[in-house]
């Protein structure tokens, strides 16, 4: 009653403008005010229930009068869009993009500032931005904060990690909104960076669900020009409010018009499958950008890497990790370096033996002696080879053996540096015939006081993608601020890490099981990961017997991940050893495709499981992928997927009965069947477990 009597008093006292518009299938309604004061607001309904309740829109500026309040509506415009697209790589063929748009302009009395709000309403969801045109009275402008409001109605579970201005590379605490407080977190998780200014601060993608059962993801896309957006949570009301990331200055966005806000999205369906399968992010950014797209191709790869994070090599040539020894120019090789001209040879042989398109080399240039934690400017080149690495040998040797090979620049956070080097970086790249480079931003950035998530670093990122895409190159960045679709418009930007990736669990306390169900609510949103799956031995004590860390999954989901995580570049991130050990397992890595013509998300529940089955691009082949927590779970997929006029082999890499992440990872079976669309398949996954199956017509 309480709450009704406040809606009549907004409807009809304090509200002088209100306006509607619905998703094309009617589900969702979002409402727009102005009120008396002239302070713009929304709120959203699903299936005629509220679900953002009145929040505020509006920006602050540095120096001048914000644009929060005092708003005159001048005009209002509503249009449809529907249109289908072909993503250069991706989950589908073909993506549509239907919505329903509302713009409105509107006119700050006292300062004569035009301010445009455009919502944009689809059936998984909302959007909207704000747009500052070319006009009289604005120009060069300085956001201090944006205020953009999220308030939800009650006291939804949530999938969260810290609002880190650095460093997105946690593990996801699933915990209500009323208990959210980073104070509370054993933050000894391997994180060589962190930057956490609040303790109710938290970083989007944020997945939230209900107690009825209704799933609510806040995010953005076409993050361009413009800082990261986290979000400060009111824990008692359950309100967010965004939190732009600041830049060394502390100011957030220095703009001019004409601007553009990213998009901020609100993803929201009673069925969690729409959440995950959602082109909504991909959809909010521009059309490709890249005129010969020939160059963008998907890559399965392996690579000297691994070795390095379970220290059985190292990245550098000496073998240190001491400044003294890198001031020597006489550097002594330790003999545990891993990029030697042989070791690639090795690497090689194996990608060209097992089919693989590409071989990664970390540690091949000289700056590793004195590579971190010092916020040293000047580190690496990224064009000398240490002395036992040949370039022109290496790269003669891959094209003898129809080999790619990935380039490593890792940057240190030092991005001046990097910046100053790019374009001979990348015409190296070029000489020796290198389609792709894995980019790192560990540690400190410089310029000094930056961090990972603000606009200049956004800028640094979408500018390298831009650069490369003019040398024809691909670019899988580690460390950068989290992906929001920009790979629509540069598909060049093939993958990403900026999330907790497999690597932590070789050096720290890991990822715990339920870490990959909800990277695909959280962090794929935005675009590919490059989480580096496949690792077959899960636990290091295996290569020293005090190591007490360990993968917290079993080998049969290192395998589903293939699936259920979807980029078009993927690792298989193990020692070339350890695959020769289950050969028979390693196959399904060999055969799963990595670009598609559609993908079918069967059950999802974030926190819980994930199933997936996707149909390879330009083939008859099927894939499936099904995980779980830390719970073992038992699943029915009903295969009519398949074509009905083809009869399939099937082969099924489950958990054996005795399977357990833990107290027995590696117990895996391999079953082969003949199926048709009419069969049902039941699966068994243990806890942690998964499992991977293939599925290829019969000649
Ligand atoms: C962190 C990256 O995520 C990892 O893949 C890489 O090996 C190291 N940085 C070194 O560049
Ligand atoms: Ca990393």
């Amino acid at each position: 009653m309480i709450k009704y009597l406040s809606v009549l008093f907004y409807a009809f006292v304090s509200v002088t403008f209100a306006q509607t518009l619905s998703s094309p299938n009617k589900n969702i309604q979002l409402n727009f005010y102005i009120t008396d004061n002239g302070i713009p607001q929304y709120s959203v309904n699903y299936k005629n229930k509220a679900v953002i309740e009145k929040s505020n829109l509006g920006i602050e500026l540095q120096d001048t009068n914000h644009l929060t309040q005092n708003f005159e509506l001048i005009t209002s415009e509503n249009s449809t869009f529907n249109e289908t697209w072909q993503p250069v790589l991706g989950e589908e063929l073909n993506i549509t993009n239907h919505y329903n748009q509302l713009t409105l302009q509107l006119n700050q009395k006292k300062t004569n500032r035009k301010l445009t709000l455009i919502f944009k309403v689809y059936n998984e969801g909302v959007a909207f931005r704000y747009e500052f045109p070319l006009q009289e009275n604005l120009t060069y402008f300085t956001i201090s904060d944006e205020k953009t409001q999220f308030n939800l109605t009650e006291n939804y579970k949530t999938f969260w990690i810290p609002g880190d201005y650095d460093s997105q590379e946690y593990t996801y605490n699933e915990t209500k909104i009323s208990e959210i407080n980073i104070a509370n977190l054993d933050l000894n998780n391997g994180i060589a960076l962190k930057t956490n200014k609040s303790n109710y601060r938290v970083q989007s993608p944020l997945q939230l669900k209900s107690t009825a059962g209704l799933y609510v993801n806040i995010f953005e896309a076409a993050v361009n020009n413009y800082p990261v957006m986290h979000l400060d949570v009111d824990t008692k009301n359950y309100d967010f409010t965004s939190h732009l990331v600041p830049n060394a200055l502390g100011a957030k966005a220095y703009l001019r018009t004409p601007a553009v806000s990213p998009w901020r999205t609100l993803m929201i369906s009673d069925d969690a499958r729409d959440i995950v399968s959602s082109k909504l992010i991909l959809n909010l950014n521009e059309p490709c950008k890249i005129e010969d797209t020939s160059f963008i191709k998907p890559m399965k790869y392996v690579g000297i890497w691994w070795e390095m994070h379970i220290g059985k090599a190292t990245w550098d040539y000496a073998g240190s990790q001491n400044a003294q020894n890198a001031l020597d120019k006489e550097l002594k090789p330790s003999g545990k370096h891993g990029a030697t001209t042989s070791n690639t040879k090795k690497y090689i042989d194996f990608a060209a033996k097992h089919g693989f398109d590409g071989v990664l080399v970390e540690g091949w240039n000289t700056g590793w002696e004195d590579w971190f934690g010092n916020w040293k400017e000047d580190v690496f080149d990224f064009q000398t080879p240490y002395p036992d690495f040949n370039l022109k040998e290496v790269t003669d040797y891959a094209k003898l053996k129809g080999v790619k090979m990935i380039m490593h620049h890792e940057t240190s956070g030092s991005v001046a540096n990097y910046e100053r080097y790019l374009d001979r970086a990348f015409q190296l790249m070029k000489n020796y015939n290198y389609p792709a480079v894995k980019s790192g931003y560990v540690g400190r950035i410089i310029p000094r006081g930056e961090y990972h998530d603000g606009q200049t670093m956004v800028n640094h990122f979408n500018f390298v993608a831009k650069r490369a895409a003019d040398f024809k190159l691909m670019v899988n960045s580690h460390e950068s601020s989290r992906p929001t679709g920009f790979h629509r418009t540069y598909p060049n930007y093939i993958a990403a890490e900026a999330a907790r990736g497999n690597e932590f669990n070789a050096w720290s306390n890991g990822n715990p099981p339920m870490h990959e169900t909800i990277l695909p609510f959280t962090r794929l949103l935005g675009g590919p990961m490059d989480y580096t799956p496949g690792i077959f031995e899960i636990k290091m004590n295996v290569y020293d017997a005090s190591k007490k860390e360990q993968v917290h999954t079993t080998l049969a989901k290192q395998l589903a991940l293939y699936v259920t995580m979807y980029s078009p570049l993927q690792m298989a991130a193990d020692l070339p050893e350890n695959y020769e050990k289950y050969i028979d397992a390693f196959q399904f890595i060999k055969d799963v495709a990595v670009d598609w013509q559609k993908s079918i998300y069967l059950e999802a529940e974030p926190g819980d499981y994930l199933t997936v089955v996707r149909k390879e691009k330009n083939g008859e082949r099927w894939f499936l992928g099904t995980i779980t927590d830390e719970n073992p779970r038992k699943t029915n997929v009903n295969l009519s997927f398949l074509s009905p006029n083809k009869t399939y082999k099937m082969i099924v890499y489950k958990d054996k009965k005795d399977a357990h992440w833990q107290n027995n990872p590696k117990s895996y079976e391999i079953l082969t069947k003949k199926v048709t669309y009419k069969d049902n398949l039941t699966l068994e996954l243990a806890a942690g477990g998964g499992c991977a199956v293939s599925f290829e017509p019969m000649k």
